[in-house]
């Protein structure tokens, strides 16, 4: 027998050990994988003994084989051990590096310098509500047709109506027709009711455009419309909903309401709603006392209407309301002049923005 038929495992084991030290002394995953290539590697010192068994004779094989094998496995073990220790050693040192003080105060920055406008805060809140009440939220364009800001709307050709409304028009078209900048949320029953099966329960927040400026009127404004389209919806509901609207919205017990006929081209009844309030001391007071301030108009969706959008009348009945966003804006946080909603001066908006992170819910409280 030669010397190669009693082979000698000892320098196995040599570098068995001197692989343990150094998958030991591997400070980190990086120093650890070269450890793990230049064993197990393509040319990695077990690889390459690996490779030399093919060169040996049986015997050789049947004890070196096992021997390499189990020298392999071992190392990887040894290396996958080694290397979920690093990991969590990796892990405690970011998380101790990384420690947030959540007490800390929030330092000056958009989240505490910014303010939401009243206008975004209302419109936020009124969502909260409706969406409570199981209203969907909708918006539709800016720019507009004759058609679907009036004619749909059952506003007759020639209708003085129509001039009521300062409507800002474009430029008329080759066709004789003209795009309009929309004079109220309105147009976007058309769109709803034309694009969606009832039942319809949806409120539409949004800018609307007339051509008017004083202290409670800018060509610019917010209107947000209500809908409700069902096969048994009656003024009853209509009723109901905005009383437990407007509690919610100026976040009072009771409120004093008062629905007064009035006339709308696309709502049959129409009615102008109040709500009670007082001047007393040159405070207004929301909700009781002896003055009335005016809030929305609505009223049952127009028989013509429903037509107009390819609802048949005898199936389908609804309600409708349109409401002033800066107005009731303006009475909710006592701002006196509309004007100054848009003339971007940040002294306003210091006063009378919102806190960016106080978002108005139910469950927290709208305003507070
Ligand atoms: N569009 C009306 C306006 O701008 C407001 C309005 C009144 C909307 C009655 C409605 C409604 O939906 O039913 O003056």
């Amino acid at each position: 027998m030669s010397e190669l038929d009693t082979p000698d495992t000892s320098m196995l084991d040599a570098l068995e050990s001197d692989l343990a030290a150094k998958i030991d002394a591997a400070a980190d995953e990086g120093a650890l994988d070269e450890v793990r290539v230049a064993a197990l590697g393509k040319k990695g010192a077990i690889s390459e003994k690996m490779k030399t068994l093919g060169k040996m004779t049986p015997e050789e094989r049947q004890i070196l084989g096992p021997a390499l094998n189990g020298l392999k496995a071992r190392v990887t073990d040894a290396i996958a051990a080694r290397k979920s220790v690093l990991k969590e050693q990796a892990l405690e040192a970011r998380l101790s590096s990384e420690t947030v003080d959540v007490t800390l105060p929030v330092r000056p920055g958009p989240s505490t310098e910014g303010r939401i406008h009243p206008v975004s805060q209302v419109i936020d809140e009124l969502t909260a509500i409706f969406a409570d009440m199981g209203f969907s939220i909708a918006e539709g364009p800016d720019i507009e047709t004759d058609e679907t800001n009036f004619t749909a709307l059952n506003f007759p050709e020639g209708h003085p109506a129509r001039e009521m409304h300062d409507t800002f028009f474009f430029p008329e078209k080759e066709d004789g027709g003209r795009l309009l900048l929309r004079t109220h949320t309105s147009t976007v029953q058309i769109h709803m009711m034309r694009e969606q099966e009832p039942p319809l329960r949806v409120i539409i927040p949004g800018r609307t455009y007339r051509c008017d400026s004083d202290q409670t009127h800018t060509p610019m404004f917010h209107q947000v419309e209500g809908l409700v389209i069902d096969k048994g919806s009656h003024i009853g509901h209509l009723k109901w909903i905005l009383e437990e609207f407007c509690k919610a919205f100026f976040e009072v017990d009771e409120i004093k309401m008062r629905f007064r006929p009035s006339f709308f081209p696309f709502t049959e009844p129409s009615m102008e709603v109040d709500i009670g309030c007082s001047f007393a001391g040159g405070e207004v007071k929301i909700g009781e006392g002896d003055d009335w301030l005016e809030i929305l108009g609505c009223g049952m969706v127009h028989p013509n209407v429903l037509r107009n959008c390819g609802l048949d009348p005898d199936v389908y009945q609804g309600f409708a309301w349109g409401m002033g966003i800066d107005r009731i804006a303006m009475l909710k946080y006592g701002m006196p002049d509309l004007r100054a909603f848009f003339d971007a001066d940040l002294r306003w908006i210091k006063h009378y923005g919102f806190r960016p992170l106080d978002m108005p819910t139910l469950f927290g409280g709208l305003s507070a």
